[in-house]
């Protein structure tokens, strides 16, 4: 099994060899990480940054970013997954599947994340912070990596204030997402190196 809805389904055919099923799911993943490295894009000031420092912020980042944006994949009301396929499969079978602590983890962050109603401008704004973040591990200029960010998080509050009546509340939920995500990103990377040790 491969039980990452980035891929198209989660049942692999035992006879495939490893190197092919990893193939076929990254020909499934990657359209959705072009679509992150295209955001960073258009981040006034992304592209001022080193190309060091970006590739850094890239590469530990683009998880939270496609979590964020797909957390819609998660339907907690009836208990299902969508895969980037469009099938669906229940909790129950993805458990019975191997999936444990993470998929609940997630279901519980996109479900709180949902309850924000974010408009998709403050969406995409919001994925723009988690990006930008400059105590990701090897950044050189932290400090350009943290103006950056300040400035998008400033970005960010206006919104909210033009959109909801309880800015402030939203504001402070949204900031609070940014160590979930953090620790979301960490036991994934463990689910990733599982995989690859032991597919
Ligand atoms: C598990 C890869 C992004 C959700 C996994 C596994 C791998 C993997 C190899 C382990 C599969 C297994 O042991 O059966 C990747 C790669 C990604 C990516 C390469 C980068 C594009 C994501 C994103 C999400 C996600 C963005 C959420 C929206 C999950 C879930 C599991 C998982 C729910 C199973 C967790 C569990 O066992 O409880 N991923 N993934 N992955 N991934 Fe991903």
């Amino acid at each position: 099994h491969l039980v990452c809805p980035m891929n198209t389904s989660p049942v692999v055919d035992p006879s495939k060899p490893s190197h092919e099923i990893w193939e076929e799911f990254s020909q499934s993943f990657t359209p959705a990480v072009r679509e992150v490295v295209e955001l960073a894009r258009q981040i006034p000031g992304f592209q001022e940054l080193s190309q060091h420092d970006q590739v850094s912020l890239l590469k530990a980042g683009t998880f939270e970013v496609l979590m964020v944006r797909f957390a819609s994949l998660f339907d907690v009301r009836e208990r299902t997954v969508t895969f980037l396929s469009g099938r669906r499969y229940s909790v129950e079978t993805l458990r019975s599947m191997g999936a444990g602590e993470l998929l609940a983890s997630m279901f519980d962050f996109s479900e709180k994340l949902a309850a924000l109603q974010l408009s998709p401008e403050e969406a995409s704004l919001f994925t723009a912070v988690v990006l930008v973040s400059a105590d990701r591990t090897g950044i050189e200029d932290v400090s350009s990596v943290e103006a950056l960010q300040e400035n998008l998080i400033r970005a960010l509050r206006n919104l909210i204030m033009r959109n909801h009546s309880n800015e402030a509340a939203v504001f402070t939920k949204l900031l609070l997402k940014l160590p979930e995500l953090r620790s979301l990103n960490n036991m994934h990377s463990e689910e990733l190196l599982a995989f690859k040790v032991h597919p």
